[in-house]
C-alpha cells in the first residue's frame, strides 16, 4: 500500500538527511534550554538521568518514529491513519498526528520568541560590544525582554526566516540550510570551552557542577524536566522526525542515523554545559537564574577574551542558524498535512501555519513584560507552554508512538523498515514495548502523585 517515495520529494543523500534531522535536534534546547534547566535542578545528577532517557528512551523511540513516518510516506496524520489501516487496527491512532501538529505550533510559538533574543543578541554584538561586567550585561538583557516592542520585533523576523525556508521545501530549502551551519557551531562552541577552561578554579567547578551527582537534588518533577528535555532534545514525540523519516529514501539504516543524530545531539549539549558553568561561577552568578542564563554568561566570555567581538557576532549568527534548523521540523508536520489534504499550496501552507504560530508568540513575548502577571497554575505564558509541551505532549507521543511501533504495527512491516539483525532487534523490542512506555508512565504517576 505505502507509496515508496512521498509527494514532498526526498531528501538527495544519506548524509542530507543526517544533517537535516540533526539540525532539527540541535538548537536553542542545547546551546539555551539543557544549560538553564540543568542550573535549576541542581547539576550532576540530573545530567545523569537525563543521558539515561536519551539512551534508554530517546534513542528507541527516535528510531521508532522515523521508521512509521518512512513506511507511512506523509504527513504524520495521514501517515498515523494509512499505518493504522496496513496493520488493520483503529484509525484512531491519526489523532496521534494532530496531537504532534498541535504541539508543533505551541512550541514553535515560544521558541520563535527566544531565537529572536538570539537575533538581537547578534545586534547587540555588532553595534555595541559585550561588557565584560557582569552588572552590565544582566541589565542589557534585562533591557531587552522588558521591550513588548523589541521582542514582537525579533520574534516576526525569526518567524518570517522559518517560513521562507519552509516555502522552499525538502531539497531547495530544507537541506541547503543545514550544511555548513552545523559543523561551524561545533567549532565554535570548542572555542569557547578553550576559553572556559582559562577560568581556573572556577573551570573545575563547573565541571563540578554539571558531572558530580548528588541524588538528593532530585524529585519526581526534576525526572519529569529531565525525561521531557530528552524528547525535546532530540525533536521526538510530535512528529517531526516522522515527517523527516517520510522523506528518507529507502535502504538507509534508521538505526546508524539515529545513533549518530543522538550523538551529535548530546556532544553539543555537553559542550555547551562545559562551555557556560564555568563563566557561571567564575562571575559569581547563580546557576538556576532560569532562561535568561546564557545571555548573561556567554556575552561575559566575549567581553573578555581576545577577538571576543568576533566571536560573539559568530556565535550568535550561529545560534541564529541552530535555531532555524529546528524551527522547520517543528512546523513541516502541519505544512505537510495542509498540502495533501486541503490542497494548499506550500507557499499557502507556510504562510497559514506560520501566521497562527507568530499570533501565539505575541503572547508569549508579552509574558516576559506586560502580561508577565498573566499566570495558569502559578506559570506565566510562556512556563506554561513550555511545561505543557515539553514535560507533558512530547512523552505522551512518545509513549504512544512506542506502543504502536512495539504493539500494534504488524511485526513484518517494522522488521523491514529496520533491517537490523535479529539480536539488535530483540533488544530495541524491549525498549519500546516495555522500558519506554513503562518508564513514562512512571514518571507522570509519579508527578500526579500517585505513587
Ligand atoms: N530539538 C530542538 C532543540 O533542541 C527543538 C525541536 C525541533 C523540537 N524539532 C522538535 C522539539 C520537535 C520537540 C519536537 O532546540
Amino acid at each position: 500500500m505505502a507509496k515508496n517515495t512521498s509527494i514532498h520529494g526526498e531528501w538527495s543523500t544519506r548524509f542530507a538527511y543526517i544533517l537535516a534531522a540533526t539540525g532539527s535536534a540541535v538548537g536553542l534546547g542545547n546551546i539555551w534550554k539543557f544549560p538553564y534547566i540543568t542550573g535549576e535542578n541542581g547539576g550532576g545528577a540530573f545530567v545523569i538521568v537525563y543521558l539515561a532517557c536519551v539512551l534508554a528512551i530517546g534513542i528507541p523511540i527516535m528510531m521508532a518514529e522515523t521508521l512509521l513516518g518512512r513506511r507511512g510516506r506523509q504527513s504524520p496524520i495521514n501517515t498515523m491513519a494509512a499505518l493504522a489501516i496496513e496493520s488493520e487496527v483503529d484509525k484512531r491512532w491519526s489523532y496521534l498526528g494532530w496531537m504532534g501538529v498541535i504541539a508543533g505550533v505551541l512550541i514553535l510559538s515560544y521558541y520563535s520568541v527566544i531565537a529572536g533574543w538570539a537575533i538581537a543578541y547578534v545586534f547587540k554584538a555588532i553595534f555595541g560590544g559585550f561588557s565584560s561586567e557582569t552588572a552590565v550585561v544582566k541589565q542589557s538583557f534585562d533591557d531587552l525582554i522588558a521591550s513588548p516592542g523589541q521582542l514582537i520585533f525579533w520574534h516576526s523576523v525569526f518567524m518570517i526566516a522559518t517560513m521562507t525556508v519552509v516555502m522552499r521545501g525538502v531539497r531547495g530549502g530544507l537541506e541547503k540550510a543545514v550544511q555548513l551551519l552545523m559543523p561551524t557551531l561545533f567549532v565554535l562552541l570548542i572555542i569557547l570551552v578553550a576559553y572556559a577552561m582559562s577560568t581556573g578554579e572556577a573551570y573545575f567547578q563547573g565541571l563540578n557542577f554539571l558531572f558530580s551527582p548528588d541524588f538528593s537534588e532530585i524529585d519526581g518533577h526534576a525526572v519529569l524536566t529531565a525525561m521531557g528535555h530528552a524528547f525535546f532534545t532530540l525533536g521526538l514525540g510530535m512528529g517531526a522526525i516522522m515527517v523527516y523519516g517520510s522523506y528518507l529514501p529507502s535502504g538507509i539504516s534508521i538505526m546508524k542515523t539515529s545513533l549518530y543524530i543522538a550523538g551529535a545531539d548530546t556532544l553539543v549539549a555537553l559542550f555547551a554545559g562545559i562551555a557556560i558553568f564555568p563563566l557561571v561561577f567564575a562571575n559569581g552568578l547563580e546557576p538556576g537564574s532560569g532562561p535568561g542564563l546564557i545571555f548573561q554568561t556567554l556575552p561575559l566570555a566575549f567581553g573578555n577574551m581576545t577577538a571576543g567581538w568576533l566571536f560573539g557576532i559568530l556565535f550568535f549568527v550561529l545560534l541564529v542558524f541552530a535555531a532555524l534548523t529546528s524551527s522547520i521540523s517543528l512546523i513541516e508536520p502541519f505544512v505537510a498535512w495542509l498540502v495533501e489534504n486541503r490542497g494548499f499550496s506550500r507557499i499557502n501552507a507556510s504562510v497559514v501555519s506560520g501566521g497562527l504560530t507568530w499570533l501565539l508568540g505575541v503572547s508569549v513575548a508579552l509574558s516576559f513584560n506586560v502580561w508577565s502577571d498573566v499566570t495558569i497554575f502559578e506559570k506565566n505564558i510562556f512556563d506554561c507552554l513550555d511545561y505543557l509541551t515539553a514535560n507533558l505532549m512530547l512523552p505522551l507521543g512518545g509513549f504512544f508512538i512506542s506502543v504502536f511501533a512495539g504493539w500494534f504495527m504488524k511485526e513484518q512491516f517494522v522488521k523491514e523498515e529496520l533491517a537490523i539483525p535479529d539480536v539488535i532487534y530483540q533488544v530495541w523490542l524491549i525498549l519500546v514495548r516495555y522500558v519506554a512506555p513503562i518508564s513514562v508512565s512512571l514518571v507522570f504517576l509519579n508527578v500526579l502523585g500517585i505513587f
